[in-house]
């Protein structure tokens, strides 16, 4: 910022003509305070705490002011716009989804990576052209969670050559999301995993939504139990019940984030999770799915 001023790109007396000035903010650490209205209340110097909407950012904001709330990615990508145009963005991706996207990809491949690709690049490609590959190859793929923690997961044989774009992946029954794109092999317990995610949004719920203060919580509680088999069948519908009373049923969508992880483990890994209540030996031997650092 300092060498944005020294150059008058931003200030009162700028090269523009016309002034305005730029503040860097810290955030104030929690997930939350990633959402557009927690955001503004946190920036206010409040408790990142989701606004109910209407009224938007957009006519009542920071202060009470009309503000726009964006993403670096979305602001870092309008100046190659401007400058090259619309119809050459447009002209990236695929019918419906153009452009670029920013992917961040985790989890069991060679070379976790960030890139911008171009929106539609297939799944597969975008793990061997800048990932170095599956960990140990494609047969070694067991899901994907494509959009970021909070949306549903999709198996191998449906997500291995899908293309990366808004409406394939929502046909898929998940999203892009935020394009951070988690990558499971077969070595993953992946009821154990949905637990974790379970346990990151039971941690970050701001609490003011009874359904998002109380539904975590108890989901990672059965999802702990289920990961051991120490379950009933019957709690697998109930467990899917929940989710729904979960979602839709909040103030902003970390609800929805996180009934949807569940949702996906239920759709394609029942069976998983049957297998383990057949096979359980009546020896709890874990504690609930917590980490180490927590
Ligand atoms: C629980 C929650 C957390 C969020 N965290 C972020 C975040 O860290 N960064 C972000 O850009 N948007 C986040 N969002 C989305 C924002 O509310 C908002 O939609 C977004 O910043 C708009 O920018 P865009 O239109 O440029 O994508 C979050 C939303 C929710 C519900
Ligand atoms: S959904 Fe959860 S995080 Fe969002 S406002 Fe409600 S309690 Fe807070």
């Amino acid at each position: 910022m300092d060498e944005a001023y020294a150059a008058r790109l931003v200030g009162k007396d700028n090269v523009h003509g016309y002034p305005f000035d730029i503040y860097v903010h810290h955030g104030a650490g929690a997930y939350i305070c990633g959402e557009e209205t927690a955001l503004l209340e946190s920036l206010e110097g409040k408790k990142g705490m989701p606004r109910l909407k209407p009224p938007f950012p957009a006519n009542m904001g920071l202060y009470g002011c009309p503000t726009t709330v964006n993403n670096v990615e979305s602001i870092a990508v309008a100046g190659t716009i401007l400058r090259r145009g619309a119809a050459w963005f447009a002209g990236l991706g695929t019918k419906n989804n153009t452009g670029t996207k920013l992917f961040c990809v985790s989890g069991h491949v060679n070379k976790p990576c960030n890139v911008e690709e171009e929106m539609g690049i297939p799944f597969r490609e975008l793990i061997d052209r800048h990932c170095g590959g599956m960990r140990g190859g494609w047969d070694n793929l067991l899901c994907s969670i494509p959009g970021g923690s909070s949306v549903p997961l999709v198996p191998a044989e449906q997500i291995i050559d899908a293309p990366m774009d808004f409406d394939t992946l929502r046909n898929l029954k998940s999203g892009l999301g935020t394009a951070a794109v988690i990558v499971l092999d077969k070595s993953t317990d992946i009821v154990r995993a949905i637990a974790r995610i379970s346990y990151f949004y039971k941690h970050e719920s701001c609490g003011q939504c009874t359904p998002c203060r109380e539904g975590p919580g108890w989901m990672w509680r059965v999802l702990s139990r289920m990961a051991e088999g120490r379950a009933q069948k019957r709690e697998i519908d109930m467990l899917l019940e929940v989710t729904t009373q979960i979602e839709g049923h909040t103030i902003c969508a970390l609800g929805d984030a996180a009934a949807w992880p569940i949702q996906g483990l239920i759709r394609h890994f029942r069976g998983e999770i049957e297998k383990r209540i057949d096979q359980y030996s009546g020896n709890p031997h874990s504690e609930p799915v917590l980490m180490a650092a927590e």
